[in-house]
């Protein structure tokens, strides 16, 4: 009972800045369309912002602006973090003056309408919620524990509804507020301190839960959030981004890592940045490719994936060691707005340190339609390069994907199709899989058609050396790159592929 009283009040409140929105929404007429804001950042130096000023807010037309403050308040001392503009927000509207009414949170937040209205802060916890306190129940003897079984099971009730409109509320009318929630992180957590950031709309779902798209201040950005069950891939995802030179511009850029919430409504969310375009899978979907577009990304891909599997002894910040990511596929390769690609969803991988265990290990992990052989059969050996190879399988996968949307070659581009969709449907078994990759021996299709064009036969030469049925046959990502990279300059210079045919057929091994 104790710890569902917080949980409770939130969930009103919410559902009360919701009713109380939807009423009101009929009065927002006259704003004024400029709104100005106090603005500070504590971690100015870090973050490359004035220390002090005044923010211009700019937002998205037909919606209001906002300001807001966050601060610490340690037994009377205020320690302000942030003020600023903040955009369209149920929980703000129409207050024309900055209050935290939660109690006691680790961080205060406030905002309201109205220039320069976060000057001022204010905090008043919310009276009205004693008449909301759960009932303290001491039973005394039987017939009270019978009495109060009563008010419980209603109030359990009413908690549940109140849960349940929350949940729904929140996904079906974002941007809730939910940077002010409570976090309780233990000191000398290397977890960033609580951002301010607004979670504006579910782009995908992911193993793991949702993908949102949000707003870090001005910047946008991708939350990924993981119910507590899945504490673990988060915890992983996490811990390898803070590896020593994860930082490469084809690995997804990872700003931040944070709990909210607390009690049993704990939140687990990564902070990447966030990309429109969204992953390879949509994007091939939807679009097809110029022999150079696939260039780039199969190009920019492989270079992500070789910068992961590599170990560099000496960068700036440390040691980086080789890592294996374990769930390649299209739909973890994400697309820059250029067109390059970068890697992302670390909730899998696997770093290996000299003397140290890879740690707790599965072999047979990540997504069936791009699992090697030998994962499929179970027999994997718990060795470096054995992962390493079974990202290169799944790798030549991908890069066929790249290949069935090229317009580079004569005739029709066929309909976007992932691997093995034609020989094992949409939702392939384990056994399907087995059946089809461990002993049929079967690979995707090449068409006829993509032997004419030089670069297309290399490439289809490439993928057959990452999928090769031996792992120990298969190239390396390094080496993938040093193909690609060479086929492309090649066929850049030639100005039509009908100059291609009488050619020398490539030998297996070309240099640069
Ligand atoms: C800092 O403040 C100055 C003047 O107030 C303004 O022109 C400038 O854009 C601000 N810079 C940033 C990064 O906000
Ligand atoms: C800070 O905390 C004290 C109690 O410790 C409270 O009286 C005061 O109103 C708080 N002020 C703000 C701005 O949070």
């Amino acid at each position: 009972m104790e710890k569902s009283g917080p949980k409770m009040r939130t969930d009103t409140k919410l559902v009360w800045a919701i009713l109380l929105a939807s009423c009101s929404s009929g009065a927002i007429v006259g704003r004024s369309e400029m709104q100005e804001c106090v603005f500070y950042n504590m971690n100015w130096k870090r973050d490359g912002t004035n220390h002090s000023g005044v923010e211009l807010c700019s937002g998205e037309n037909e919606k209001r602006l906002h300001c807001f403050s966050t601060w610490k308040n340690r037994s009377g001392s205020i320690e302000m973090l942030k003020q600023g503009c903040w955009l369209d927000d149920v929980n703000c509207y129409d207050s024309n003056e900055c209050v935290e009414r939660k109690e006691n949170p680790d961080v205060f937040f406030c905002c309201c309408e109205g220039n320069m209205c976060n000057g001022k802060i204010h905090y008043n916890p919310e009276a009205v919620q004693s008449t909301l306190k759960p009932v303290v129940v001491k039973p005394e003897t039987f017939p009270t524990l019978l009495y109060s079984l009563l008010p419980i099971s209603a109030l359990a009730l009413l908690l549940l509804l109140s849960f349940w409109m929350y949940r729904h509320l929140r996904l079906s009318y974002p941007p809730l507020l939910l940077a002010s929630q409570e976090c309780s992180l233990g000191s000398g957590s290397p977890l960033l301190a609580q951002k301010p950031i607004q979670l504006m709309e579910c782009k995908a779902r992911g193993r793991f839960g949702c993908v949102w798209r949000a707003q870090l201040l001005s910047q946008t950005v991708a939350v990924k959030i993981f119910p507590i069950q899945n504490k673990q891939s988060w915890q992983n995802e996490y811990e390898i981004y803070n590896v020593s030179g994860m930082k490469h511009e084809n690995i997804l850029h990872f700003i931040g890592a944070e709990k909210r919430g607390n009690g049993v409504d704990v939140e687990l969310w990564l902070i990447t940045a966030y990309h429109e375009k969204g992953s390879l899978t949509d994007f091939l979907k939807a679009h097809v490719l110029s022999w150079n577009e696939l260039c780039v990304m199969a190009q920019t891909f492989v270079r992500g994936l070789a910068y992961l599997h590599e170990d560099i002894p000496n960068m700036k910040d440390g040691h980086k060691p080789a890592i294996a990511h374990r769930d390649i596929k299209s739909k973890n390769v994400l697309l820059k707005s250029d067109l390059t690609v970068c890697i992302a969803d670390f909730g899998l991988a696997l770093k290996f340190e000299a003397g140290r265990s890879a740690g707790d290990t599965h072999g047979q992990v990540g997504t069936r339609r791009y699992m090697a052989p030998e994962v499929l059969e179970g027999a994997i050996s718990f060795q470096r390069d054995a992962f390493l190879r079974i990202d290169m399988y799944a790798a030549g996968l991908v890069l066929w994907e790249l290949a069935t949307r090229c317009t580079a070659v004569d005739g029709l581009v066929d309909e976007f199709c992932l691997p093995f969709e034609e020989e094992a449907g949409l939702h392939p078994s384990m056994e399907d899989m087995q059946d089809v990759v461990v002993h049929k021996k079967l690979r995707p299709a090449f068409r006829e058609q993509w032997f004419k064009h030089t670069g297309m036969f290399l490439l289809c030469e490439t993928m057959e050396d990452c999928w090769d049925q031996e792992a120990e046959a298969r190239l390396s990502a390094g080496c993938v790159l040093e193909r690609i990279t060479s086929l492309q300059r090649s066929t850049s210079l030639l100005v039509s592929p009908h100059l291609l045919s009488n050619l020398t057929p490539p030998s297996k091994e070309f240099s640069l």
